[in-house]
């Protein structure tokens, strides 16, 4: 080999390093969390990570201040319960789009790419009631954004759960949009298409299997050996490409067959419930950057596939009406600790690197004292209010702290409302049944965490903190006392 075709090679080499790295793996931020880690901080974790695209749900100034400092493209989000403003005020949606995202596209240089108008507006469990707006706020957001003269280069695009669609044979070719808002879809997707925005899904194997038992579980993921699903001479492997092709049948049926797609979510908790765990989330998101990293798409769309890992970051602040998994999530912990390695292809180590420079509260737990009395009527009333207050979801049967005895179970929901509440004096009061401690009682799988120092976006925002923790305070005071 001449000096010639090395020198051509590493050229060649670079050149697709380039290219991988600017399509590139995005991540969802989400920050439903009781203490955030300083957007900053953040930032600089994605960046470290080569992780160039970030989906939000909502416009935080801080955030998005934040994102501008490197090139992270983003996309913006407009929550469900602004829908109906958007909708029925043109007024409203020319100042969401001024405010949240010109200003910062010109003063604070962020690179925003997209307007996700609503979240899952359609899930079933809404009942609809975000059916008839969201189309109307699409619309206006559309027409703001041409307004301000952005709309080549901001997209509007709505994120949908995969329920939107389903299929009549159970095959990826019998797919079409749910027959109860059929007319709803069409009528979006044919908007999104003349915009030349895509379609955004989210694609979720783990509520499939946590949903339906008979569900396989080796078709859950890529590397299974799960017996394949003929359709018509094709054959799927994993439920991932099957769900993605349902949809690309979906439009195909309806003649937007070349609409691009983004998967909004995709992703696997690792705690909460019997398949939530470390082993299965490395797998499933292990395997699906190996599955996308060639760029071989699916049968149906032999083409890269764009997409946002669901989540960046675990958020204690979740509703588990879903399940307790909901609030584990992240392939980064609270406080951006990697849970596993995981190769996004991006980092010279090969696995994920941690952020930096984290301020956590001090190395102390609460944790029930030796010489508490295990009958006591105040401790089952006491676990249900810490649990209540804080989050307790590490706890459940095959979860991560699921095998403590009874004493380490009490002490996970006592420290757990310990840290929340930000290790306050008081907060380690449970009927005298409690203690403060130096010594790590984490066990095995179960961390019990230390907290990070409560991070205050701005002024409103640190009222709004310290106004829930007064409040919490007091309820616990007149719980307890
Ligand atoms: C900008 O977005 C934030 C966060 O979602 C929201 O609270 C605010 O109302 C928006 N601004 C306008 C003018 O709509
Ligand atoms: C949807 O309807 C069910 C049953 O009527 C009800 O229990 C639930 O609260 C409703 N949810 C919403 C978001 O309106
Ligand atoms: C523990 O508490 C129960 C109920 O309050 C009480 O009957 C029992 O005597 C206590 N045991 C000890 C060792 O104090
Ligand atoms: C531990 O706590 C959880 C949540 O409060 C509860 O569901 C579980 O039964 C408890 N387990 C033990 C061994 O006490």
């Amino acid at each position: 080999m001449g000096i010639f075709s090395v020198a051509f090679g590493v050229l060649l080499v670079s050149i697709l390093t380039w290219v991988h790295v600017v399509s590139g793996i995005g991540a969802n931020w989400g920050t439903q969390a009781t203490h955030q880690l300083p957007p900053d901080t953040v930032v600089r974790l994605l960046w470290e990570n080569g992780i160039q695209k970030v989906k939000l749900f909502d416009a935080s100034y801080d955030t998005l201040k934040a994102l501008g400092k490197y090139e992270i493209e983003v996309m913006v989000g407009i929550p469900n319960d602004m829908l109906a403003s958007m909708a029925s005020s043109m007024k409203a949606a020319e100042k969401w789009v001024d405010k949240n995202v010109s200003t910062h596209m010109t003063t604070n240089n962020v690179n925003i790419r997209y307007v996700a108008v609503g979240n899952e507006p359609f899930l079933q469990t809404y009942n609809g009631s975000f059916l008839r707006i969201t189309f109307p706020a699409l619309q206006n957001i559309q027409s703001a954004l041409i307004k301000a003269g952005i709309a080549n280069k901001v997209k509007v695009t709505v994120p949908l759960n995969a329920d939107v669609y389903a299929s009549s044979n159970t095959l990826p070719s019998g797919g079409d949009f749910r027959a109860d808002i059929r007319d709803f879809m069409i009528q979006i997707v044919k908007f999104l298409n003349d915009n030349g925005s895509p379609f955004t899904v989210n694609i979720y194997p783990f509520i499939s299997l946590y949903t339906d038992s008979n569900f396989p579980v080796e078709y859950a993921f890529f590397d299974g050996n799960a017996s394949p699903v003929n359709d018509g001479g094709t054959s799927y492997y994993n439920m991932f490409d099957a769900n993605y092709d349902t949809l690309v049948w979906a439009l195909q049926k309806n003649g937007f067959g070349n609409m691009p797609i983004l998967v909004g979510e995709i992703g696997w908790p690792t705690d909460g419930d019997q398949n939530a765990n470390l082993l299965y989330a490395q797998r499933f998101n292990q395997g699906f950057m190996s599955h996308i990293s060639g760029g071989k798409g699916t049968p149906m769309r032999p083409a890269p596939i764009d997409a946002y890992l669901f989540s960046l970051i675990d958020e204690d602040g979740k509703s588990i009406e879903p399940g307790s998994f909901e609030r584990h999530w992240g392939i980064f912990t609270f406080d951006g600790l990697p849970k596993y390695v995981l190769n996004l292809g991006t980092t010279n180590s090969g696995s994920l690197v941690p952020a930096r420079n984290v301020h956590y509260l001090e190395r102390k737990w609460c944790v029930l004292k030796e010489s508490a009395n295990l009958t006591d009527p105040q401790l089952g009333l006491s676990v249900t209010y810490a649990c209540e207050r804080a989050d307790c979801t590490s706890l459940g049967y095959r979860s991560s702290c699921g095998n403590l005895a009874t004493q380490g179970n009490i002490s996970y929901a006592f420290n757990s409302y310990y840290q929340t509440y930000n290790q306050l004096e008081d907060a380690c009061k449970f009927s005298g049944l409690s203690t403060v401690t130096k010594a790590d009682p984490s066990d095995g799988t179960c961390r019990f965490a230390i907290g990070i120092q409560p991070y205050y976006a701005g002024a409103d925002h640190r009222f709004g903190c310290i106004q829930k923790t007064m409040v919490g305070l007091f309820l616990f005071l007149v719980t307890i006392l």
